[in-house]
């Protein structure tokens, strides 16, 4: 069952989406050389505290950590630790917070200083490719509106959709229905409609789109060690274009450090 949200849940979705946007700009700008993965978690806990959240990933199926950070050729679901960050590393940062009821749940990747050209036309793609995604969220579309927009932006580039892991409904629930593939998958897919509200997310990998995942039971890697990128942004479906709901903007708490 796919769980329509009236005006009022949309309001919830909206604060939702704004804590999570400003929680992944406020850990972006902490990424740099010499910071450890578990330095950016615990940042991290205390931003989504800041603004009066709860991170909506600590304690789900008992993954450990405040948000994902997977670096290089991690895809998702890092597990913060010793690791120090290095010039040059690309880090994948997932934010989900929880607030007033509602979940906000968006990605980015960034470089750790700076990064190759070739790290860089990863994230490119892989934000375009979301953005492309973002773009077919119409009501009357289909899910697989969007999972094809997302596929040709990525492969016309040479880069590989990752297929293990989807997009999906969230609201009160991270993961509600529908899943929304960065692929056709030639199932059934659902008609768009106003009100519902969809994680958009591509994984993109710069080798194969093989990926397996480490013995902490979560890490997921690249199987060939490429490069992985992942972008994503809670959207709202309405009766014209597609509301971005994890980005900062009026009426979304001011950064206040
Ligand atoms: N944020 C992921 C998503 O975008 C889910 C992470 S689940 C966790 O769907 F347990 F790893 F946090
Ligand atoms: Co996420
Ligand atoms: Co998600």
């Amino acid at each position: 069952m796919i769980v329509l949200k009236n005006e009022r849940d949309q309001e919830g979705m909206r604060a939702a989406g704004g804590v999570a946007a400003q929680v992944l700009d406020d850990v972006a700008r902490f990424v740099a050389p010499g910071v450890t993965t578990r330095d950016i978690d615990r940042y991290a806990a205390g931003r989504i505290r800041h603004y009066g959240g709860r991170s909506a990933f600590l304690g789900y199926r008992k993954y450990p950590c405040h948000l994902c950070v997977s670096v290089n050729d991690e895809v998702v679901h890092g597990i913060a630790g010793d690791r120090r960050l290095q010039f040059g590393d690309v880090v994948s940062l997932d934010v989900g917070v929880s607030y007033g009821g509602f979940i906000g749940d968006t990605a980015r990747t960034v470089p750790v200083g700076g990064c190759t050209p070739e790290a860089q036309r990863l994230m490119d793609v892989t934000e375009r490719a979301l953005h492309e995604g973002i773009a077919r969220a119409l009501a009357g579309n289909r899910v697989v509106d969007i999972s094809r927009a997302v596929q040709q932006c990525v492969e016309s580039s040479g880069l590989s959709v990752v297929r293990e892991f989807v997009g999906h409904g969230v609201g009160r629930a991270m993961h509600e229905e529908p899943k929304v593939p960065n692929y056709v998958d030639g199932q059934p897919s659902p008609r768009l409609r106003p009100g519902m509200t969809l994680a958009i997310e591509p994984m993109v990998n710069a080798g194969r789109p093989d990926v397996r995942i480490l013995e902490d039971g979560w890490t997921v890697v690249s199987e060939d060690g490429s490069l992985s990128a992942h972008f994503e942004h809670t959207i709202l479906v309405t009766e014209g274009a597609p509301e971005i709901l994890t980005c900062i903007g009026p009426g979304t708490i001011a950064p206040t450090r």
